[in-house]
């Protein structure tokens, strides 16, 4: 049984407003278009399924694994590819769906991969953003919340695989 002290950043309402909102966005932004998200396994899985519902235009699902290649300390911008896509992206307009974007390292790399097989559009969707901790330029089209420089979990981010179903926002003190 693990036991670490969590403590409330964001609550279950405030994500709910806030992705409300964020679909609202979106829904105006892709307009008469259908939009085809791409949802970052694990995390991002929680996010995509409240941000799906709150989107009014037709909308298809498709899932990817990535994970940071090589050491932590050695940030090569390189990632490798878990689990790739079902379907093709050329020509459809493609909404990345990420839990937290951190260092940028993951999306960056990620992003340039995707441009490459010639979507119709591009964008990228974040419930979190630690903007302090930026080492790879990412360019981020939505973000839900800018975040501290904190361990994170909860809404779909774990600590070693723990408490991704925490229905809020949370910081591990320790
Ligand atoms: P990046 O490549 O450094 O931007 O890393 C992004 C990935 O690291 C996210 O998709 C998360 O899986 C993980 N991550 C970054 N910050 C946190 C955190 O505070 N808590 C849990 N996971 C995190
Ligand atoms: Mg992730």
């Amino acid at each position: 049984m693990v036991k670490d002290e969590i403590t409330v950043l964001i609550t279950e309402e405030e994500i709910e407003k806030r992705i409300r909102e964020m679909g609202a966005e979106i829904s105006k932004a892709y307009e008469g278009r259908e939009l085809h998200l791409i949802s970052i396994l694990k995390g991002g899985v929680f996010f995509t399924c409240e941000l799906a519902k709150r989107i009014t235009v037709p909308v298809s699902v498709d899932f990817m694994s990535v994970s940071s290649y090589g050491s932590s300390k050695v940030s090569s911008g390189v990632v490798k590819i878990i689990k790739d896509l079902d379907e093709t992206i050329e020509g459809k307009d493609v909404l990345v769906v990420e839990d937290i974007i951190d260092t940028g390292t993951t999306l960056s790399y990620l992003m340039e991969m995707l441009a490459q097989r010639r979507p119709a559009s591009l964008a990228l969707c974040t419930l979190m953003d630690k903007p302090e901790r930026r080492l790879h330029e990412v360019k981020v089209d939505y973000t839900g919340f800018e975040v501290p420089d904190k361990f994170i979990v909860g809404y779909g981010l774990d600590y070693a695989q723990h408490y991704r179903n925490l229905p809020y926002i949370g910081v591990i003190e320790n």
